[in-house]
């Protein structure tokens, strides 16, 4: 090889560069007169880092055609029940991350995660001490705790939205049958204290039969989710806190949840009962093991 061919091959890189950071620049400038400031610097950014990433992994023409059939697919097969893109962002941790941004640190506060997609706005209302099982099957769990704001003080009159997967996996809206069961709101007394029956939660896959499962399956990741039991609060004046509480010594935490939703402070001693122990409000379970544990909540204030 003579001298020549590195400055050839240079230039002809250099002049590559140039034209990937002219189409950048160019789309970067066509969103420069959109009226609304957010949502101008919303489209500039989104368009400099999705350049930056078909440059950076040089991506084929065919990896982004297979990328069009992996949003089609996931169009395909969404419908008002069934969110397929809501699970893409779970699994990516774009989920997560948002809900990081959103739910800034502050002090003491219980730390929020993932939504999920099972919720559902209209669940029962249960008495304090009532049960959320319905007939939905699995080991009856005893779950109590506070409402206080960052103080300590009570949070008297919290809603306090939970729902979970039955043993099986699933909730209810997961079946055809049209149940109810797994699901209630109540509200915190006085002191902001709280108390239900539920179950105890155990391991369960997302979705995985659609194109985010095929995804998960190519990379070799898994889909099943720690298992957990969720929470919404609100009250007037505080921030709305949607979390989990998740069960330590859970296997499925060292393992990793499939959407990213594990925070070392949600974990919580689930602690299993022997048959005929006594009940906390002595209810008669005719003999079954359960388990209690215990989840103290502390909301931030509204900013
Ligand atoms: C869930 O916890 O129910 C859930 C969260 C994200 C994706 C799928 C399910
Ligand atoms: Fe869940």
């Amino acid at each position: 090889m003579t001298d020549t061919a590195t400055p050839t091959t240079t230039s002809a890189a250099l002049e590559q560069a140039a034209r990937e950071q002219d189409l950048v620049d160019r789309v970067v400038a066509s969103f420069a007169g959109c009226p609304d400031p957010r949502l101008r610097q919303v489209m500039q950014s989104l368009t400099r880092h999705l350049h930056a990433f078909i440059r950076d992994v040089r991506l084929t023409e065919a990896e982004w055609n297979t990328a069009i059939a992996f949003l089609t697919d996931a169009g395909h097969i969404s419908d008002d029940e069934r969110q397929e893109f809501i699970l893409f962002s779970d699994v990516l941790g774009a989920s997560m991350q948002t809900i990081a941004v959103n739910n800034e640190a502050y002090e003491n506060a219980t730390e929020a995660t993932v939504f999920g997609p099972f919720f559902i706005a209209d669940a029962p209302e249960i008495p304090r001490g009532g049960d959320i099982a319905g007939e939905a099957p699995g080991t009856p769990c005893w779950v109590e705790g506070t409402v206080t704001d960052t103080d300590g003080n009570p949070v008297s009159g919290a809603r306090i939205e939970v729902w979970e997967a039955d043993e099986d996996g699933f909730y209810d809206v997961q079946y055809a049958d049209g149940r109810v069961a797994g699901r209630a709101h109540l509200y915190a007394d006085e002191d902001g204290g709280y108390r239900f029956w539920g179950l105890t939660p155990t391991p369960y896959p997302i979705p995985s039969d659609g194109p985010v499962g095929r995804m998960l399956a190519a990379v070799g990741r898994s889909p099943v989710r720690a298992s957990h039991l969720h929470f919404m609060v609100t009250a007037p004046g505080y921030r709305t806190l949607v979390t989990h509480i998740f069960v330590e010594g859970d296997p499925q935490l060292e393992i990793g949840d499939s959407v990213f939703g594990v925070k070392d402070s949600l974990v919580e001693r689930f602690e299993d009962q022997a048959p005929d122990t006594p009940t906390p409000d002595g209810r008669d379970l005719g003999g079954r093991p359960w388990a209690r544990t215990r989840f103290d909540i502390v909301l931030a204030p509204r900013a």
